[in-house]
């Protein structure tokens, strides 16, 4: 994804490959992938829907990550419809695939609209109850890829409360206030001014890996973040009618991976706001329900705004 500056110099701001397998390697982080069938973690791979046990793969530590190894990043979608401003994409994933129950058709239709936004629609139906929580996977350099840490990026969340996790990265089920926290991030902030902080929280994301509680109705389509690349002077906003968004600051990026343009994923080279239902929701009977009944349809909406 390329940006203008001020200069009119295309920035290319989303980290990604040349190679399309690279996409699907298990030992990559979901670059720019769409993930389900439920994005961010699950305790221990497990969930009850109607008294019955579900067990899903067990891909991150004790827990369940992103769909599992065989999540939505790792499958082919089909090519509905394609344009110089939207392309629609479609997978059905079946019954028991991941663990998962119920036959899902799942539809994403990316769109650049005249506003200078990427608009992601995510839509899907089920044929058995089953659990959804579907997003996207970007890493952002607003610098530019290769340029640097996004450390000095500067920062705003429209959250009052974030919830924090245990030390394997599953809410604990708080809902708590940012106020006094490295995690206030209510008034624009660089990414780094806190991040190394002593802070037990912290210490679990090796520096934030957490959900933050918009300050928004419900299926109300609101603002989540800004963020401005201190060099660029590019500037986005998200603005989604999900309930979270996580914040990942590229903590496990480790220089391993090459990226398009031969730069290496150097620790938080790369920030991704992932815009969701509340980690491990499906255990959680105080956070938003990401139940998906037959008779319903799922619709999110995540926009991603440009300015420079
Ligand atoms: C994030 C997740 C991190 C890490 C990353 C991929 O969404 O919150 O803990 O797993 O994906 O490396």
């Amino acid at each position: 994804m390329f940006v203008p500056d001020q200069q009119e110099n295309q920035i290319s701001i989303v980290a990604g490959f040349d190679i399309i397998s690279l996409y699907k390697n298990p030992d990559v982080a979901y670059y720019g992938a769409t993930i389900g069938r439920f994005a961010n973690r699950i305790t221990k791979g497990t969930f009850t829907l109607n008294d019955k046990i579900y067990k899903v793969d067990i891909n991150n530590g004790p827990n369940h990550l992103h769909g599992g190894n065989k999540g939505f990043h790792a499958v082919d979608w089909e090519v509905l419809e394609i344009n110089e401003h939207t392309i629609l994409l479609s997978y059905l994933s079946s019954d028991k695939e991941e663990g998962y129950p119920g036959n899902l058709q799942v539809f994403v239709r990316y769109t650049l609209t005249d506003n200078n936004e990427m608009k992601i629609e995510y839509s899907a139906k089920t044929d058995q109850l089953t659990i959804i929580n579907l997003t996207n996977h970007a890493y952002f350099n607003l610098n530019g890829i290769g340029n640097g840490t996004i450390l000095n990026h500067v920062l705003a969340i429209n959250a009052d409360h974030y919830t924090p996790v245990d030390e394997t990265l599953i809410p604990t089920g708080d809902i708590i206030s940012v106020k006094g926290t490295p995690f206030d991030f209510r008034h624009p902030e660089r990414i780094g001014a806190r991040i190394d902080n002593n802070d037990l929280q912290l210490k679990y994301g090796e520096g934030y890996d957490h959900n933050f509680v918009i300050n928004k109705k419900e299926n109300e389509l609101a603002l989540a973040a800004s963020v401005e690349g201190d060099l660029s002077k590019i500037k986005m906003d998200i603005l989604t009618t999900e309930p979270g968004v996580q914040l990942y600051t590229g903590n496990f990026m480790n220089g391993n991976t090459i990226l398009k343009g031969s730069h290496a994923d150097h620790r938080r080279s790369a920030f991704c706001l992932e815009t969701q239902h509340f980690p491990d929701s499906p255990n959680k009977k105080y956070f938003p329900s990401s139940l998906l009944f037959p008779d319903d349809i799922y619709k999110s909406t995540t926009l991603f705004r440009f300015y420079n």
